[in-house]
């Protein structure tokens, strides 16, 4: 576990002269220096149970790497203005694919968002651990990739597995050197907020607590002055024949399982902090992806997500017509959502204090939602196949009381995992938490 000091903010990337990129300052949650980072699971399998071995794995991951730049570069000088990435002239899979004999993802999970990444040396922003069950686990960076590169990460990897071209073994790969990164979000679409935003955002930063509108809303314990940074997992799924049957109860009442997952979670925090009269509202995120309109395509590996905060009403009944709204609400955030990432450059281009500042204050947010969808890859008889997709962020400081990562593998199992530090919410809540979840999703089946 690592200790936790504000002295080591990073800041800004700057341009370099190898490789220019600048996406580090459009991400605020990654201020936290190394810990930022994905951990996404899929499980490999073929009808015959053939072992994934580094035969196997080595030469897929090989062409993997050259399809995706981002995996070819280290960050340099994470923690000072001249931050860059630049280009790796070789990466030795050796050093970063890891296989383990236990096959405990929560564990794995754990252990790979707890440990982060060490920038410093020439080292990629991703590794890879194998279970004993043939689960590949990608650990990555998000300055390089934001939830939905890791599907694409996995879905180049499956490619890769079934073409089967496995001459070149050694774990030596080459990086070609003319590997180009793609632009940043703000390069390719227009991420400045509109007046009204920013006169939200000024008041909400400004004011004194008492006038703000979030004065009477959970959001978990408050973020601590100091302290070490671990993540805790819990995982848990809905079997395709439930979630068929609820993704079909959403289209019914033109609600998506995003908002669905959304209002439903507010009514069981509702239904938690029901007497506790100081809360009037929940302090939420929900993950928006930016691919969109920015016309980036689902298989990159890059960093284009923001998210739409929002304080709904402390209120413990489900309904479909709160779903609806908020599932109207999301699509139209697909385009305003770009405004959070711009409003950081306008209004904190001095950031790191900014970001320093929230150290013994009141937490922004409750929850985060990420839905990553389906993980949309059919299964092909004679070949290797995926099951048992899941995806988890770690705990950020100044992030989210605790995260619902949420994503459906190709035979349609929906896999939740629940993510939390130490500091926001206690064990004994989310686990509360996630068994009222689990009732009430079954309750609206019946
Ligand atoms: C990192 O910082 C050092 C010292 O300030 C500098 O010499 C070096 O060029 C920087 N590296 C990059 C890639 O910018
Ligand atoms: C399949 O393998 C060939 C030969 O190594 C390679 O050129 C091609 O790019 C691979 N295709 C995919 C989809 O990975
Ligand atoms: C929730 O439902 C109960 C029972 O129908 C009702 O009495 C209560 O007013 C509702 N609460 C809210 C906040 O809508």
């Amino acid at each position: 576990m690592r200790a936790f000091e504000s002295s080591t903010w990073p800041q800004r990337t700057r341009k370099s002269d190898l490789l220019v990129l600048s996406n580090v300052f459009t991400q605020p949650a990654i201020f936290w220096v190394s810990t930022v980072a994905w951990v996404a699971a899929a499980k490999y399998t073929t009808q015959d149970h053939r072992p994934l071995t580094t035969d196997i794995l080595f030469p897929a991951l090989r062409q993997v790497i050259k399809t995706h730049p981002s995996l070819c570069v280290a960050l340099k000088n994470e923690s000072s203005s001249k931050a860059a990435f630049t280009r790796l002239h070789t990466i030795d899979l050796s050093q970063i694919v890891e296989f383990r004999n236990s096959d405990s993802l929560q564990a794995a999970f754990e252990g790979q968002l707890t440990h982060g990444f060490d920038t410093e040396p020439d080292a990629p922003l991703w590794r890879i651990q194998v279970l004993a069950d043939n689960t590949v686990i990608l650990a990555i960076h998000h300055v390089i990739a934001d939830g939905l590169s890791t599907i694409a990460f996995h879905g180049s990897l499956l490619r890769a597995v079934r073409n089967g071209s496995f001459c070149d073994t050694s774990s030596l790969v080459q990086i070609p050197d003319t590997i180009r990164m793609l632009p940043t979000v703000e390069a390719v679409t227009n991420v400045w907020p509109s007046i009204p935003t920013i006169l939200d955002r000024i008041y909400r930063e400004f004011a004194p607590q008492y006038l703000k509108s979030d004065r009477h809303a959970w959001s978990g314990k408050p973020v601590p002055r100091t302290g070490t940074l671990r993540t805790n997992v819990r995982l848990i799924s809905f079997l395709p024949h439930d979630v068929a049957a609820f993704c079909s109860l959403c289209r019914t009442h033109r609600a998506t399982l995003t908002s669905a997952f959304y209002v439903l979670t507010v009514a069981i925090l509702s239904r938690m902090l029901a007497g506790d009269t100081r809360y009037k509202t929940i302090s939420s995120a929900v993950a928006v992806s930016l691919r969109g309109v920015a016309g980036v395509s689902g298989d990159a590996i890059c960093d284009f997500v923001s998210a739409h905060f929002a304080h709904p009403p402390v209120n413990p009944n489900f309904s479909w017509t709160t779903a609806a709204r908020y599932a109207r609400k999301l699509r139209k955030q697909k385009r305003d959502a770009r405004q959070s990432i711009g409003l950081l450059r306008l209004l904190f281009r001095n950031y790191i204090p900014f970001m320093r500042g929230h150290l013994g204050r009141k937490r922004d947010s409750g929850f985060v939602l990420s839905n990553l969808g389906r993980f949309d890859a059919p299964m092909i008889e004679g070949t290797w196949n995926v099951v048992n997709t899941v995806f988890a962020q770690c705990d950020v400081i100044i992030g989210a009381a605790f995260k619902l990562n949420v994503v459906c593998d190709p035979g349609g199992t929906l896999n939740v995992a629940l993510t939390w530090g130490d500091y926001g919410v206690e064990t004994d809540f989310v686990e509360s938490f996630i068994s009222q979840f689990q009732d009430a999703f079954h309750d609206l089946l019946v």
